[in-house]
């Protein structure tokens, strides 16, 4: 995959990931934004102010959609747009420090072209372009293994304040942890999407995600072949909010079961 914009995409998820181990040794001054569940870091905001500062650097006419809001214009306005999660998985980041990325994507006219996703603990880089296929560190994944629902671990991550996670998604989990291998709440909806494209989980649920959670994921696991869609079967749109089911192929229909 030869792209310029590409190549910089994944040269600054790279150094963005650096940036959240090196400065992650300096007092966190933890912040909470919608609950208590709800972490923000000044790391957070640093590594998206990065990120932005060399998106216009090098691209002046792009709009950004970060999580922290560093670009003060709407993206709306632009025709390619980079949608940023400096951290996800940010509680893990604070409480663990592994299981979080930096996830980067890129859309053109609404639609997903690039997206790259970062664990720089374990030094794991997945990308993909469109119709280009998806990468982990420079090899091609493609998810062609056939599973059943009985053959399946899955993911997924509950809220209690929401209530779709109280009435609806706890009735699907349990339902799902009786009938397959077990469930999992690792909590960054990015790694989880790229486990499900290299076979590492075999489906990841969430009732509400925004674009910046799940668009660069979304790229990388339809280049691999895995399956994207929200609750109700719906096809997503890379840069609106949504709910989430990622999957294996394989077993989609069966999931369809338990929602
Ligand atoms: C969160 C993580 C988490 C998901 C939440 C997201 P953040 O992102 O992806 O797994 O369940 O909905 O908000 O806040 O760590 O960037
Ligand atoms: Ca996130
Ligand atoms: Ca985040």
């Amino acid at each position: 995959m030869k792209n310029e914009m590409y190549d910089f995409a994944l040269e600054i998820a790279k150094i963005a990931g650096k940036m959240s181990i090196d400065l992650r040794k300096e007092p966190l001054k933890l912040e909470t934004k919608r609950s208590h569940a709800d972490l923000v870091t000044f790391i957070d905001k640093e590594v998206e102010q990065f990120l932005v500062n060399k998106i216009l650097e090098r691209y002046p006419q792009h709009g950004i959609l970060g999580e922290e809001g560093t670009f003060k214009e709407s993206y709306k306005n632009f025709e390619t747009v980079w949608i940023i999660d400096p951290i996800d998985g940010t509680t893990n980041f604070v409480h663990q420090q592994q299981h979080y990325a930096i996830s980067i994507a890129i859309a053109k006219n609404g639609i997903g072209i690039f997206g790259v996703v970062y664990d720089p603990i374990k030094d794991e880089l997945f990308y993909a372009g469109k119709d280009d296929g998806a990468y982990l560190n420079g090899n091609k994944i493609i998810l062609d293994d056939k599973k059943t629902i009985r053959e399946s671990v899955i993911s997924t991550c509950m809220f209690w304040e929401d209530p779709n996670t109280k009435e609806n998604l706890s009735k699907t989990i349990i339902g799902l942890a009786r009938d397959s291998r077990g469930i999992r709440m690792m909590s960054s909806a990015a790694l989880d999407m790229c486990y499900v494209a290299i076979g590492r989980l075999d489906a990841y649920i969430n009732p509400r995600l925004q674009a910046w959670d799940f668009s660069a994921a979304k790229i990388i696991l339809e280049e691999a072949e895995g399956f994207v869609r929200d609750h109700k079967a719906n096809i997503i749109n890379t840069m609106e909010g949504s709910s989430m089911i990622a999957c294996n192929p394989s077993i989609y229909e069966e999931l369809l079961n338990y929602f």
